[in-house]
């Protein structure tokens, strides 16, 4: 008699139970473990899988994050080469990719990571044809693009992690300034993750009250004496310096994708900017992902909030799409 069978008695079960809410992170680098550790700390999901090519880095990886189990709610944590351990996943969280050496910009790495999406987008969605992909390798408006057209799924279940990060830094720096919580402190920036993105000073609010009320030029790039436009210059250098600092960007990004995952999981209709198809929104005619506040739900994106943008924020925007779709067009898939 097993010890086993002695401590339990086993009740007869009539199915098997599905996990409803596994998430995949595809690359386990900085980043990758950086959202699985920020998915199972915030509990958003407790079973993960994880994929990578380094099959030694796997396997440290999946038992430190099992060694922490006893602080987890009941965590399952799975990983190999094998991309079949994906499989009945509700969500993708793909960050395998190469990334930025000092000096590089985003864009220089597109054609290196769709050649990597193209053995692994296809075959993760034969896997698990339910899921919804998050896509954070960069640059990863265009990579949104590229997991769209392989994977085959509806728009509303391809999402670019797109300027919640970069949002998220600008509230941070907004709110340093005028001494509040950066959650009270209303700064979208939507558009394209990285060089290019716009900064919306005509919404930027604290309880309602806009900065341009106070300040009409707050954020204009010449003729404000307060310099607020330094806020959005430190968010597109954020990641510059950080790499010249570290190597890499991780943290912030990590619990951006958890904050996106909870979006879905918890059907919660959160407004976060990620990264969406835009053609037809805004007066964009090209067919490009950029970021806008998006609802998020257990559905994906289910509706994008049109912002009412001043002529100088439209026009960045359009510049975004355009440079998007001029990349776009050079690529090879
Ligand atoms: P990293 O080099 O630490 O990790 C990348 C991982 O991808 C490696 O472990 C590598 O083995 C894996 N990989 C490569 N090809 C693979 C394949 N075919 N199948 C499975 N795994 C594969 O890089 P890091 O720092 O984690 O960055 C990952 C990506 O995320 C980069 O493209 C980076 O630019 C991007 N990133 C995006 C951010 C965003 O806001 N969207 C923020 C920070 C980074
Ligand atoms: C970031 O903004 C490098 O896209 C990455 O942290």
């Amino acid at each position: 008699m097993h010890l086993k069978n002695e401590m339990f008695h086993e009740v007869p079960k009539t199915e098997e139970q599905k996990s409803h809410q596994k998430v995949t992170v595809v690359g386990i680098g900085a980043v990758g473990m950086a959202a699985a550790f920020s998915v199972l700390a915030q509990n958003v999901s407790s079973d993960i899988a994880l994929v990578d090519v380094f099959e030694n880095k796997l396997k440290g990886e999946m038992m430190d994050l099992q060694h922490g189990s006893r602080f987890l709610k009941n965590a399952k944590i799975t990983a190999d080469t094998d991309l079949s351990v994906s499989a009945g996943s509700r969500l993708i969280i793909v960050t395998a990719g190469a990334r930025q050496k000092e000096g590089e910009s985003r864009l220089d790495l597109v054609q290196r990571n769709v050649e990597i999406y193209k053995g692994l987008i296809p075959k993760l969605v034969e896997y698990s044809p339910e899921t919804t992909l998050l896509i954070v390798s960069n640059p990863v408006d265009i990579m949104t693009y590229v997991a769209w057209k392989l994977s085959g799924l509806p728009k509303n279940r391809v999402i670019g992690s797109g300027t919640n990060l970069d949002s998220s830094r600008f509230s941070f720096l907004l709110a340093q300034r005028l001494n509040v919580a950066p959650t009270s402190m209303h700064g979208w920036i939507i558009g394209e993750h990285g060089d290019s993105s716009v900064p919306v000073w005509s919404g930027v609010n604290i309880a309602g009250i806009r900065l341009r009320e106070i300040n009409p030029h707050a954020g204009h790039e010449e003729k404000d004496a307060e310099n607020w436009n330094d806020c959005h210059k430190e968010v597109v250098d954020a990641a510059y310096e950080i790499i010249k600092l570290k190597g890499y960007t991780s943290w912030a990004i990590g619990l951006s994708c958890a904050d996106i995952a909870s979006s879905i999981f918890e059907n919660t209709n959160a407004v976060k900017a990620v990264s969406t198809f835009v053609q037809g929104i805004h007066g964009i005619d090209k067919e490009v992902f950029l970021s806008l506040p998006c609802v998020l739900n257990a559905n994906g994106v289910v509706s994008v909030v049109k912002q009412k943008l001043s002529e100088d924020e439209m026009a960045k925007l359009h510049a975004s799409a355009k440079l998007m779709d001029e990349v776009q067009k050079g690529l090879q898939f």
